[in-house]
């Protein structure tokens, strides 16, 4: 079985999908290697790193000949044309936005798997690609912040003065704002959170940040499998009155809130972004998905009267060398679980496989990506 690394072209990308460490690891057990000239350059793993490590390499057509193709964003029109028919894909595609890009895979009779589409489950956790990058874009986003805002982040007691400490917001405590909340209190911030999800409270509290509640009897924002759901417009409304008094307050908030297949929730508008200080700073994790502020422009900083919204939309590209290591770890691990005594295998019995391959042989297998067709 012969797998197939291609680089990446995304604009500012510097991922890589799988690295050295994973090539030696997979090719033990008679897996064949084929990395496009120059892919881990940007993460810093050289052609001579991939060749220790067993693999050959190759230019971009030779990728096309193998039979796992691996990318860490969807595949490029003639990317797909170049495939032939009945190749795995394996990337990050977001099927029901790529519209364009499942109808070219389906044309042209590729399998493949969106590692957005992972199901959530224990066993799964170590394949989770979308866990092990927004560990890396929360921890990112509290460094980046405090370098954007002038002022120090933890308590100081100095001849010349006391300096209190920074604060900052969370806003949507999941992976990644988990992380976030970790890193501010490392670094001595006043750390609080929210979340429309009552049972992250205690995750919240165990880091040692205040869990900012709204009072609501209902389950308001409570999905299935551990996500959020839309909210009413009456818990919409005091949620938004709390937002306002917390968020004035803060010289950082970090804003991660998303909704599995929606737009990320508006929960700043620009009324509450004027109610903070200038020299403050949002952070914007779901700006890919529309954003959660309503001055967010994607992989832009926007200043607005001295506040800074930042709208980078790949952190973990910031951090390509452990957020690649990370990814290929996470890839290695679906490799392994499609791996039988008589070498890989798509069995569609099995949970996690059936549910990323959303398309076979061009074939659509995702009924929501089939009805946003
Ligand atoms: P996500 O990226 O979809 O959302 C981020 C956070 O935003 C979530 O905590 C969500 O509740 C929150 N949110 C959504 N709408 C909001 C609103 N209007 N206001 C405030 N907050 C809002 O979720 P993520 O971080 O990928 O995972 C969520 C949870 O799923 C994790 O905390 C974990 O419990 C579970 N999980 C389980 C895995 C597994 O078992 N394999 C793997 C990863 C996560």
């Amino acid at each position: 079985m012969k797998i197939g690394i291609l680089k990446e072209n995304k604009f500012g990308e510097k991922r890589v999908a799988i690295v050295p460490s994973s090539v030696s690891a997979l090719s033990k057990k008679g897996y064949e290697f084929f990395v496009e000239n120059g892919a881990g350059i940007l993460s810093n793993y050289s052609d001579n790193d991939y060749s220790n490590a067993g693999a050959s390499i190759v230019d971009k057509n030779s990728i096309f000949e193998c039979d796992i193709v691996c990318k860490v964003n969807s595949p490029a029109e003639d990317e797909i044309s170049s495939m032939k028919p009945g190749t795995l894909f394996i990337s990050l595609i977001q099927t029901i936005k790529e519209i364009d890009c499942v109808r070219n895979l389906a044309s042209q009779k590729i399998s493949a798997f969106s590692l957005n589409l992972l199901p959530r489950t224990t066993l799964a956790q170590k394949m989770d690609v979308l866990s092990s990058q927004a560990n890396i874009a929360g921890y990112k986003a509290v460094l980046i912040a405090s370098n954007h805002i002038g002022k120090y982040m933890p308590l100081l007691m100095t001849a010349a003065g006391t300096i209190s400490p920074s604060r900052t917001l969370v806003i949507g405590a999941g992976v990644a704002g988990l992380q976030a909340i970790a890193t501010a209190k490392r670094l001595g911030a006043q750390v609080e959170a929210f979340d429309v999800r009552p049972e992250v409270k205690e995750q919240v509290e165990s880091l040692g940040a205040k869990f900012v509640e709204v009072d609501s009897e209902s389950s308001d924002g409570v999905g299935s499998g551990g996500y959020a759901s839309e909210t009413s417009d009456e818990y919409k409304a005091k949620q938004q009155e709390l937002m306002k008094e917390r968020v004035g307050k803060s010289d950082i908030v970090i804003t991660t809130a998303l909704i599995p297949n929606r737009p990320a929730p508006m929960l700043i508008p620009q009324d509450m972004v004027e109610t903070m200080n200038p020299g403050s700073v949002i952070m914007d994790l779901a700006a890919e998905n529309g954003g959660n502020c309503e001055l967010t422009k994607e992989n832009e900083i926007v200043n607005h009267n001295g506040v800074l919204i930042d709208g980078n939309a790949n952190l973990p590209s910031t951090m390509a060398f452990h957020s690649s290591q990370l990814f290929s770890k996470n890839i290695e691990a679906i490799i392994d679980h499609c791996h039988t005594e008589e070498g890989f295998k798509l069995n569609k019995e099995d949970e996690i496989i059936d549910g990323m391959l959303f398309i076979e042989n061009g074939e659509l297998r995702h009924q929501p990506t089939k009805e946003a067709m």
